[in-house]
Parts: structure tokens; C-alpha cells; sequence
């Protein structure tokens, strides 16, 4: 798939904008401060419903505005398809093919983006709540039934935890009410972790061979989603929940002590190995750079295999911060396969023959020229 043409009203620095993009690379080229992460973040935002660097929409709305919108005609397989997503300070509403769709998760999934952008880092280096979140977002891009799970999960985690807290100050008694919210939860958290399971499994099949020639043929990239209670990588449902169920058995009386759920899948986290050991604990700066570009490209055919088209890449910042030999595996990947989008603040360091297929716009105040 691939985006025809953008336009932006009210979105951060940006009036009101309308583009139109090649089918292969794009490359913003701008100083500092003029909008080229805008612009990335408004594709990111069109495609998601939700920004990659802020959990405030309202952060989103050009200052003194009440809305902003971004509207975006996506070519697919089976023909074009128009989206258009308006952020207003009461929520968000998004269309596709001209019609509103009554949920935001009904909405995702329509156009496919992948974001690498310096801060992707920190997917390797950051807090297991980062990697929660990519899992997420990931996952719920090829899985509406997964924000589903997901959501409903959520809403069970926060009565069970209310619960939690007034067993906790006597202010209740009755424990059959921690019961029926345990199995609850139980039931989402099997199907949310059972999802998890198999992405991180997806996700090893794709990243590895690229972790292995990004490294010279010298590194194996390993991956593990880490849960509390005992899963294996082909758990079924039924057994997913039965460890469960011995886990909260178990745990009863110290999350009524302590007033909180201790375990689920709000717990886990994603583990990256390189040759066996941590990247996270004993990586250097490059095996880390290299894991976190390797899943990012990973998810190109990840996604293709999930659902037969490949998504839109979006490399905000980072294409010159590669060195040749990663830039020329990305390019590689990329193949004329993947409309991309790369912002630079110059094109030195940005290979030749990449730049002399690219469509070049310059960005400055908010305003692109191409
Ligand atoms: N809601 C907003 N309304 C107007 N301007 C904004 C808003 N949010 C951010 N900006 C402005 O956008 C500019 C940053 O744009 P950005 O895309 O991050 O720059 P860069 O080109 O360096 O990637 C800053 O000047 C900032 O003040
Ligand atoms: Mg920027």
C-alpha cells in the first residue's frame, strides 16, 4: 500500500497543507524546528489514531485551533481508499472510505505504517512498559481482536485492582467478588498473552536472518516474551489459563495485602538476546542499534504476511544516522517494495542512489515545497 496524497489542516505548525507522494521514497529535508516530525508523526497518527511521541491529542491541534485533521488517500491491492482522522479537544473520529467508524479499533488497522525514529532506541535500553507498548501497538495494527482482548483486559485489570484496594482497607469483605473478577481477568489475559506469544515468535522468524547480516554474519538474535506465570511458546488457551488460575491461588492473600493485581500480561515484557546473552544489560551501543533496526524491518514482512500488502516506513531522523553498511540493509529490505518516508536535516550522509530515485521536498516553517 501506499499514500497518493496528504492533506493537513491545523495539525502542530501546519495550516493547511496538501501533498502528494511518490510510491517509493520520500526524503523532507529541513532544519531544525520546521515540521518534518510533524509531518512523520501526522502519517504515524492517520494510520494508529495515536501519536508516536505523546499520549495528549490535544498536543496535536495546531495552538489557538479546536480541530485538527489529516486526511490521507491510500492506493491498496483492491483500489484506493480515503481516511481521514479529526482530533478535536473531545476525542477523536475517524472515517474510512468515507464512512465513520464507531470505534477508534475499527479504524486502526486500515493503513499500516512503521515508525523508526531515534527514540526507537529505547525500545532495546528503556522500561519493559515501552516494549508493552510496541507489542501493543503492534499487534493491534494486524489484530482488531487484539484491542479488543486487549481494552477489555484493561477495563477488568482496574475494577479487579479497585477490588483489590478495598479488601485491602476492609472497606469490603466479601471475596466472592474477587472470584468472579479473577476469572474475568484470567480469561482476557490467556487471549492477550496467547497473542503476544505468537508475534514474538512472527517477529524472531523475520528479525533474525536480518539481526545476522546486518552483524556480519556474526550475531544471532534471539527473542523471549517474558510472563510471570509458566507459558511456553505453543501454550494452548486452557493451559495459559490454568497457570493462571494456580498463580492467583496462590498469590490471594498478597494482593490483598499489597491491593493489587501482581500479575498478567500488565507485567510482562519482550527480551532481546544476541549470541544468547541480553542485549538489554550487555549489548553496546551498535548490537542495541542494530536489534531495535532489525525489528523494525522485521515488521515490514511481518505485517506483509499478515495481511498481503506491505506497510508505509517512516524514518524520521534516522537514515543518516546509520552507517553505510546498515543503510545499504535497509535499502535492501525496502527494495522499491515500500513507500518510504525519510526525513534529514541535509542529504550528506544519505546514500546516491537512494536520493536519485527520491522525490525531495524541502520543509521549512511548517510549510513544504516540492
Ligand atoms: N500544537 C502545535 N501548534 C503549533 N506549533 C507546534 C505545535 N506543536 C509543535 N509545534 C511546533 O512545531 C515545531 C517542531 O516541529 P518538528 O516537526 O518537531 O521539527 P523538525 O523539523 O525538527 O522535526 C516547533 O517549532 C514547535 O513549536
Ligand atoms: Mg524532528
Amino acid at each position: 500500500m501506499y499514500i497518493q496524497s496528504l492533506a493537513l489542516t491545523s495539525y502542530r505548525n501546519y495550516g493547511h497543507t496538501e501533498l502528494q507522494f511518490d510510491n517509493k521514497v520520500n526524503v523532507m529535508i529541513g532544519e531544525n524546528a520546521q515540521g518534518k516530525t510533524n509531518l512523520m508523526e501526522a502519517i504515524y497518527v492517520l494510520s494508529m489514531a495515536k501519536s508516536h511521541r505523546t499520549s495528549n491529542d490535544k498536543e496535536l491541534i495546531r495552538w489557538d485551533e479546536d480541530y485538527a485533521k489529516i486526511e490521507g488517500r491510500v492506493i491498496k491491492k483492491n483500489g484506493p481508499l480515503p481516511m481521514q482522522l479529526v482530533i478535536s479537544k473531545k476525542g477523536k473520529k475517524g472515517k474510512v472510505n468515507h464512512i465513520e467508524q464507531q470505534k477508534l479499533s475499527h479504524y486502526v488497522g486500515a493503513l499500516n505504517t512503521i515508525m523508526f525514529a531515534p527514540e526507537d532506541l529505547n525500545l532495546v535500553k528503556g522500561s519493559p512498559q515501552i516494549r508493552r507498548r510496541f507489542l501493543d501497538m503492534e499487534i493491534g495494527q494486524v489484530s482488531a481482536v487484539y484491542l479488543h482482548d486487549l481494552s477489555l483486559y484493561q477495563k477488568i485489570l482496574s475494577q479487579r485492582n479497585h477490588y483489590l484496594k478495598q479488601l485491602q482497607t476492609r472497606k469490603q469483605t466479601d471475596q466472592a467478588m474477587l472470584e468472579i473478577l479473577t476469572e474475568q481477568l484470567i480469561d482476557a489475559a490467556a487471549k492477550v498473552v496467547k497473542r503476544r506469544l505468537t508475534f514474538t515468535k512472527q517477529l524472531e522468524k523475520w528479525a533474525q536472518p536480518l539481526h545476522f547480516g546486518i552483524s556480519r554474519e556474526l550475531e544471532t538474535l534471539t527473542l523471549q516474551y517474558q510472563t510471570a506465570v509458566e507459558v511456553s511458546e505453543a501454550s494452548d488457551l486452557s493451559k495459559i489459563k490454568n497457570s493462571y488460575e494456580e498463580s492467583f491461588q496462590k498469590l490471594r492473600d498478597r494482593e490483598i495485602d499489597r491491593g493489587v493485581t501482581l500479575w498478567g500480561p500488565h507485567r510482562d515484557d519482550l527480551l532481546f538476546f544476541v549470541n544468547g546473552r541480553d542485549v538489554q544489560t550487555y549489548g553496546s551501543q551498535g548490537q542495541q542499534r542494530t536489534t531495535a533496526l532489525s525489528l523494525k524491518l522485521a515488521e515490514i514482512d511481518l505485517i506483509h504476511e499478515e495481511i498481503g500488502e506491505y506497510p508505509i516506513l517512516l524514518l524520521d531522523d534516522v537514515l543518516s544516522e546509520l552507517d553505510d553498511y546498515r543503510q545499504s540493509h535497509l535499502l535492501h529490505t525496502i527494495q522499491g517494495r515500500v513507500q518510504t518516508f525519510v526525513t534529514t536535516t541535509s542529504v550528506e550522509g544519505i546514500d546516491h542512489a537512494t536520493l536519485k530515485e527520491a522525490e525531495i521536498f524541502r520543509v521549512a516553517s511548517g510549510k513544504v515545497i516540492d
